[in-house]
């Protein structure tokens, strides 16, 4: 198990987290239709190819979550994206799920699925070159919800994932996201969410898991997105700790945070405000789809000639995420140009 250990570690290295671009082919769709952009296979190639070939990411970027498709493709050079990255310092990862899919006999709660037949998906995974793995359950906070089924059931089954990682020799990010859609409240959030981290952690203790080669990826607990009011910065902060350090174990060497529709500015801002705290027991990092990406997009819109620029706006989010990691991220920083 000790070099799933050093992995683990090397994942939330100091000032460094990691870049989730494992978007599904449906999502990743919806993010190229924000921008005008047909999502071909040659056109996700070729965003991919821009993020990983940004060059000084490496000095925020510990590990990338590529997709299924991703891991299979190639730089314009030819070079296998998992060998770029790996050339790089940075540790090549694998979104392993088959998505969130309605849980039988329940109204709108989900399940994820992608059991059968893992074992050997993570074989191949790791001989094209992943170190590690992410398989992320989703649940709603609403009336009865999440239900103690749901919250079980998925847990039962981060667990099973996790076990057949740490068995295939990679560690396992597990991702229980309590999806901060609608009018909740903060201590709505919170309950919801460390009532999930404690079945999970019952879970993954019961199947065997040694925490110490693993990592959490959850939601921070905020106000839902439409609630009349919404929760600061220190206070998101300070809500997000006090559930943690009643529901993670400390053998846990790091909790990388999903940014899930928070803006880029938020997302930073909340990781910094706790960063700012401590020491915790774990490392507190970040593992950003859209808040390391949205800005990269934009400037891209699909046309190679912007490449450069969109190369930037990457890098700069990473530098201030990396900020973040140290609690040395200021609102100043978003306005220094990222060569300063
Ligand atoms: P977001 O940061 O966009 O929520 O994506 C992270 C992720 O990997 C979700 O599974």
């Amino acid at each position: 198990m000790t070099h799933l250990y050093e992995t683990a570690r090397a994942l939330v290295a100091p000032g460094k987290g990691i870049l989730a671009a494992d978007e599904s082919d449906g999502t990743i769709k919806k993010r190229f239709d924000s921008i005008g952009v047909e999502s071909t296979e040659e056109n996700r190639r070729a965003y991919r190819d821009l993020l990983f070939t940004t060059e000084g990411a490496e000095e925020f970027i510990s590990g990338v979550i590529l997709y299924d498709e991703t891991i299979r493709q190639s730089s314009a050079d030819g070079t296998p994206f998992a060998r770029l990255l790996e050339s790089k310092g940075i540790v090549p990862g694998i979104k392993v799920d088959k998505g969130a899919k309605p849980l039988a006999l329940t109204e709108g709660e989900t399940i994820t699925e992608g059991l059968d037949g893992l074992r050997g998906r993570l074989e191949e995974y790791r001989g094209l070159g992943a170190r590690f793995a992410k398989w992320r359950a989703t649940y709603s906070i609403g009336p009865g919800k999440p239900s103690e089924y749901c919250v079980w059931t998925n847990a039962h089954a981060l667990a099973r994932y996790a076990a057949l990682c740490q068995e295939a020799g990679l560690v396992p990010i597990v991702e229980p996201e309590v999806l901060m859609d609608g009018r909740h409240t903060l201590e709505e959030a919170s309950k919801a969410t460390g009532r999930v981290l404690q079945a999970v952690y019952v879970e993954l203790h019961d199947q065997r898991v040694d925490l110490r080669g693993t990592l959490l990826k959850p939601n921070m607990v905020l106000s839902g997105y439409e609630a009349p009011v919404r929760a600061g910065v220190r206070e998101v902060a300070e809500a997000t700790l006090e559930c943690f350090y009643r529901h993670v174990p400390a053998a846990v060497p790091g909790i990388v945070f999903l940014s899930g529709g928070q803006s880029d500015e938020d997302a930073t801002a909340h990781l910094n405000a706790m960063n700012q705290t401590g020491p915790h027991p774990w490392e507190l990092s970040f593992s950003y789809g859209r808040a390391l990406q949205a800005p990269a997009l934009k400037a891209w819109g699909g046309d190679a000639a912007n490449l450069t620029d969109a190369q930037q706006a990457y890098l700069h989010r990473a530098k201030l995420n990396g900020a973040a990691r140290f609690g040395r991220y200021s609102e100043d920083m978003e306005r220094e140009a990222v060569a300063a």
